[in-house]
């Protein structure tokens, strides 16, 4: 047994028993909960103690994207620590803030020119909601259902899927609305009608008390929602039009996720705001972003940006970044994911053909997942809104025994790896998958 001060040499066992005894785990009720401990990683692998060997199939949380163990970033923060690891972000700068800010310029979409750094996602949306309402004078924001923004108070109360229930009630302001989605029961929206319902709801609400829609382009946890071409385009007339602001989250969705650098991209809009950071970093280190058009920052030339953080530009995570984008450029990453990304539809489609489990599956670049159904017909879920079901809990059990670390959210089965991923690898992974889904199959009704 090791005492207290020992700082290395604990057996996966104790691992597990001290994490769980000594530190609280996210989003669940302790008991509940059984932790694989992780002891190294190396591109799209991590291992255990004992040297299991798992094919990381959600990067993590879907944040991992140039892959596990690039010494490029290790290198950059190591150098980092060591010339110069903190200053005061308000009273001084350093050269790395000035190319990080001048580098996201460049790759952010438009003229979204100027840059806030946070430490991650829910506190760069909640700088964003702070920005939209000073900027537009105005209290109120429109969010969707279907949505994960964070955890902190404004991010969860934006929030719009379950998570959100137990820490209401949040801040004021806040209206959710529909999308164009409506579950696997019910086949997608046009864009029209979803942009009918917003439209709708802003005249109920009274246009010139918004100040922003934050959305994410693509939906993340809450199924993976790519949006009918139209529906952003329109968002951003509607928010041109109302003069209120546009705030994209592409937290999960950004730094080659999809395809592309931004999933706006697709669509060529652009927001008025951009928040960022998993994949800026790649979760090397935490760090958040948000990306400020030119017209929108210029509000804070001559007013003062009521916000501040400690770790506001902290040199080590700017430098993370900067390692970071460097490698999905030398290494074509983006590119590369849009590759991956068709050859994981075909995967998707194969197993679609095979498994009557499989009601549906969506995926732009490598940001994927599959909806596994009870009834193809009736599209019931293997698992009901906001719950699991043993069948679900079986498959990823399966998968993990055989080496495939995947993500469930309800009855879906996401797949997301690092960028890096060959086709080997992603072959490697839906093989597992694949006999995986005998165990839905077999729950199969109709
Ligand atoms: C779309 C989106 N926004 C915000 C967040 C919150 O980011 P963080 O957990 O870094 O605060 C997440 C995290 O999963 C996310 O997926």
């Amino acid at each position: 047994m090791n005492d207290g001060s020992h700082t290395g040499g604990l057996s996966a066992k104790e691992i597990v028993e001290w994490s769980t005894r000594y530190t609280l785990f996210d989003w669940a009720a302790q008991s509940k909960i059984s932790p694989i401990p992780v002891a190294s990683a190396k591109g799209v692998y991590f291992y255990d103690p004992d040297g299991k060997r798992y094919l990381d199939f959600n990067s993590q949380l879907m944040s991992v994207n140039i892959g596990h163990g690039d010494r490029r970033v290790a290198e950059a923060v190591a150098k980092q620590v060591e010339t110069l690891s903190y200053v005061n972000s308000a009273a001084m700068t350093t050269e790395v803030r000035a190319l990080l800010g001048h580098k996201l310029a460049q790759l952010f979409p438009g003229d979204i020119e100027k840059s806030f750094f946070t430490l991650g996602g829910a506190e760069a949306n909640e700088n964003a909601i702070r920005i939209a309402k000073a900027v537009t004078g105005r209290h109120k924001i429109l969010a969707r259902y279907r949505s994960y923004h964070g955890a902190t108070s404004g991010a969860i109360t934006l929030t719009g899927d379950p998570r959100r229930w137990a820490n209401e009630p949040g801040i004021p302001g806040v209206v959710h609305v529909l999308d164009f989605y409506h579950g696997t029961t019910r086949p997608m929206d046009s864009a029209a009608e979803a942009l009918a319902a917003l439209e709708e709801t802003i005249e109920l609400e009274g246009p010139k008390t918004i100040a922003a829609f934050i959305i994410e382009p693509v939906t993340g946890t809450n199924g993976i929602l790519v949006p009918p071409d139209g529906y952003l385009e329109g968002v951003r007339e509607l928010c041109d039009r109302h003069g209120i602001l546009m705030i994209a989250d592409e937290v999960m969705s950004g730094f080659g996720r999809t395809g592309r650098w931004f999933a706006v991209d697709h669509w060529g809009v652009v927001p008025d705001l951009i928040t960022s950071a998993k994949g800026l970093t790649s979760s090397y280190v935490p760090l958040g972003a948000v990306g400020i058009r030119r017209e929108v920052a210029a509000h804070f030339d001559d007013h003062p940006f009521a916000g501040g953080l400690t770790y506001n530009s902290h040199p080590v995570g700017l430098a993370a970044a900067l390692a970071t984008i460097r490698v999905y450029e030398e290494d074509g990453l983006v590119e590369h994911s849009a590759k991956m990304g068709e050859v994981m539809r075909r995967h998707h489609e194969e197993l679609a053909a095979r498994h009557p489990s499989v009601g549906g599956h969506r995926n732009i670049g490598l940001f994927g997942c599959l909806e596994i159904v009870r009834n193809r017909e009736t599209g019931e879920p293997m698992a009901p809104f906001n719950s699991g079901s043993p069948e679900m809990a079986e498959l990823s059990r399966f998968a993990l025994d055989h080496g495939v670390f995947v993500n469930l959210h309800w009855n879906q089965v996401m797949t997301n790896p690092p960028l890096c991923i060959t086709e080997a690898e992603l072959a490697e992974g839906f093989e597992v998958l694949d006999q995986a889904l005998e165990i839905t199959d077999r729950a199969v009704t109709g």
